[in-house]
């Protein structure tokens, strides 16, 4: 019998890829390494022929996609000998930061807007020992705050500007490309700062840079070294496609937005901070922005979860959203393989979703007939 190696996290699984040395001392919760999983059911019900896969980040350790960087980003901080972190943050970089600061033994301090983070990562940073300082503004205004106080005060800011931070992120292009073996032809996200796009284009690039088109592990031009060795090889890089919530769009409206507002609170960012790289990968991959209302998002999460078993943030089920209206309106042409990042997990924000679900909740008295009575009523 053969044993699987332990999973340790995507320092060590690409380790030859990202900053680190031999001496480095590795923080790590064994982030990375999530689903990707391929509709059945909601691919049938658009009528298209196109296969829509879920890169389910909501599983890292902290339940988003926010921990491949910021392992990288607390590893790095531990390494230059920083005692304390900061950022700011609509929730999930907060619990993230919380959590690997309380690995590392340092001290986080995160800036949330006050009132408008879902209850489960102020839970998280809140239970992981970080000091939350909630700020009577957006998250733009903390961004700000943050970037003041870390030229004054001893603090490593975690935010998507430590450069650190899109090192880890690039890493779930790498295990989309390994598991597909090729890229996918369209690529959807979810866009606040646009870091995470930025990322996804840098893991994307690197790996087609490698491919030097061998067809044997004998090959002169890479000596076998090149990632793609004895595996088959197409679709080198994808359109990479963000979608924006309507109330806080600033890559559709071509300019800052100064009061930005929608339900998916972990987007709700009018003063993107990747803003020019994000044009480039606009540019470079051939893909495009797009917008969706609040209703479309929420509409979108509850298809996920009700059609395909599948729990999301609302931010995250934007990227759902926009690609089936692409693919309806055939901007997304059929024969497609699309990925769609899934950033955050359902239960970060479970206020949002017992809001709008309409489940039927049957309210009965410990009785076996009453019991029955609600399972027949509902067959
Ligand atoms: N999806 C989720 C669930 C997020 O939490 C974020 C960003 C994004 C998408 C957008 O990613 O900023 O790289 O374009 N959340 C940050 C935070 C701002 O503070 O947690 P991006």
């Amino acid at each position: 019998m053969s044993f699987r190696q332990r999973y340790t996290g995507l320092i060590e699984r690409y380790r030859d890829r990202l900053p680190v040395s031999d001496d480095t001392r590795i923080i790590s919760l064994g982030e990375g390494n999530t689903p990707l999983i391929k509709l059945n059911n909601i691919p049938r019900s658009l009528g298209k022929e196109v296969d829509i896969y879920v890169k389910y980040e909501g599983l890292n350790p902290t339940g988003s996609f926010k921990d491949r960087g910021m392992t990288m980003a607390v590893t790095k901080a531990v390494e230059e000998g920083s005692k304390a972190i900061i950022c700011a943050s609509t929730g999930n970089t907060s619990a993230s930061a919380a959590a690997y600061a309380a690995r590392a033994g340092l001290t986080a301090f995160v800036l949330i807007p006050d009132g408008k983070i879902a209850q489960g990562k102020l839970a998280q940073a809140m239970m992981e020992g970080a000091v939350v300082i909630q700020v009577n503004g957006n998250f733009d205004d903390g961004m700000r705050l943050v970037k003041e106080v870390a030229k004054e005060a001893p603090v490593t800011i975690v935010n998507s500007i430590n450069p650190y931070r899109l090192q880890g992120q690039k890493t779930a292009a790498f295990e989309i490309v390994e598991e597909l073996e090729r890229a996918p032809d369209f690529h959807c996200l979810p866009v606040g700062n646009a870091g995470n796009i930025t990322a996804h284009w840098i893991g994307y690039s690197e790996y087609a840079a490698d491919d030097c088109g061998h067809v044997t592990d004998a090959c002169s031009l890479c000596d076998g070294h090149c990632r793609y060795a004895g595996g088959p090889l197409s679709g080198p890089k994808p359109k990479m496609v963000g979608y924006q919530a309507s109330g806080s769009a600033p890559f559709m409206r071509g300019a800052m937005v100064d009061n930005p507002e929608t339900v998916a609170t972990a987007i709700r960012i009018g003063h993107p901070q990747s803003w020019d790289n994000a044009w480039i990968v606009n540019k470079e991959s051939g893909g495009w922005f797009d917008e969706c209302d609040d209703e479309e998002i929420l509409a979108a999460q509850k298809l996920l979860a009700e059609n395909e078993g599948i729990f999301c943030e609302p931010a995250s089920a934007i990227s759902l959203a926009g690609a089936m209206r692409d693919i309806k309106s055939g901007k997304i042409p059929e024969g497609s393989t699309i990925v769609c990042t899934l950033t955050g997990h359902g239960l970060k924000d479970p206020d949002t979703a017992i809001a709008q679900s309409t489940a039927p909740v049957v309210k009965i008295d410990a009785e076996m007939t009453q019991v029955k009575k609600a399972i027949l009523d509902n067959m």
